[in-house]
């Protein structure tokens, strides 16, 4: 893609004017972008560059081991790869509006990201794999008073006691742009065809309160939808996938037992770049065949809803 390969010099001769010989810190999500502009960054300075991967216990399952591989062995880009769970779940304990969420897991990131500076040496810049969406949306709400919808972890600058410049190559470009970006690095189809995850993970997926048991249950719940979508052939028609754990529980008959579950919600939806988005036709039968295998699979789990809202009025995420 002769776009791309010149966005990819551009932004190379950008960086290393922006550095200098600067020491860099990178965040790793598990997502795409991030990891599209760590490669970007590492191409342009090198082992200039640190890249940080915090678990904060909020990724999917596997999540944390897909992406090692992709950086220490497909491309042998140093990475420190950082257990935070207790730190974040801990101070998620009993939190439940969406925007304290949000707010307390970025707060979190930057403390985390400023330890692993410290580690080495001190850092000048910290890279983001920040989007145009991400910029607006954060932003305001076109058309009518300046409304935040929902604080991108990411966006909006950091504590001035910082002393980090912020790095962000994909400042400008939709998800379109950064997946035709990462094959023109070399990243493997399967990595730059996943579906977008959010920074803040299954924290946004687990409405209410947040516990290392809902989380297992919502993993394993979302594990098999996405299996599910893949047999079908489904995962490159869609958008973006993902279960939902919601916070009730409801009455079931499993034998001759009367049970009472939770309720997981599964949501897919088509869009371009997230900022608007169409609720995906499965057929019933799908549907009902994934129901049954999350009900059978996981325990914790007696009744399955499919979310039919398109974007607006609803957001993607649930929170
Ligand atoms: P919403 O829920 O706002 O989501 O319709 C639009 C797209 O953005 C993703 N998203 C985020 N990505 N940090 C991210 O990196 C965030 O804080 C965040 N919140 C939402 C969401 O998964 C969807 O793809």
């Amino acid at each position: 893609d002769w776009t791309m390969r010149a966005f990819r010099e551009e932004e190379i001769a950008k960086i290393r004017q922006q550095v200098g010989k600067g020491k860099v810190i990178c965040g790793l999500s598990g997502g795409v972008d991030s990891a599209v502009a760590a490669v970007l960054i590492h191409e342009a300075i090198g082992d200039q560059l640190t890249c940080v991967f915090v678990d904060h216990g909020l990724l999917r399952l596997d999540e944390a081991k897909t992406v090692v591989d992709l950086f220490r062995h497909h491309y042998n880009i140093p990475l420190v790869h950082v257990d935070a769970s207790k730190q974040f779940l801990g101070e998620l304990e009993g939190v439940t509006d969406p925007e304290t969420k949000r707010k307390t897991i970025g707060r979190l990131f930057i403390e985390v990201f400023e330890q692993e500076a410290k580690k080495i040496g001190g850092a000048d810049f910290l890279a983001q794999g920040t989007l145009y969406p991400d910029v607006i949306e954060s932003v305001s709400f076109t058309g009518g008073p300046s409304v935040t919808i929902k604080s991108h972890h990411n966006v909006g600058g950091l504590p001035e006691r910082m002393n980090m410049k912020l790095v962000e190559p994909l400042r400008e470009l939709f998800k379109d742009e950064v997946r035709k970006l990462g094959r023109e690095l070399g990243l493997p189809e399967i990595f730059v065809g996943r579906h977008p995850f959010p920074g803040p993970g299954l924290a946004i997926r687990c409405p209410g309160d947040i516990t290392r048991d809902k989380l297992d249950i919502l993993r394993k719940a979302d594990a098999v939808y996405i299996d599910q979508i893949r047999k079908h052939g489904l995962y490159d028609d869609i958008w973006q996938a993902f279960a939902v754990l919601l916070p009730v529980k409801t009455v079931g008959v499993m034998g001759d037992g009367r049970t009472y579950d939770y309720v997981v919600g599964l949501r897919a939806v088509t869009s371009t770049d997230g900022m608007t988005a169409d609720f995906y036709q499965f057929d019933m039968k799908f549907l009902g065949e994934t129901a049954t295998r999350i009900i059978n699979e996981v325990k914790g789990v007696n009744r399955v809803v499919y979310d039919v809202t398109s974007k607006p009025p609803g957001t993607i995420e649930w929170e």
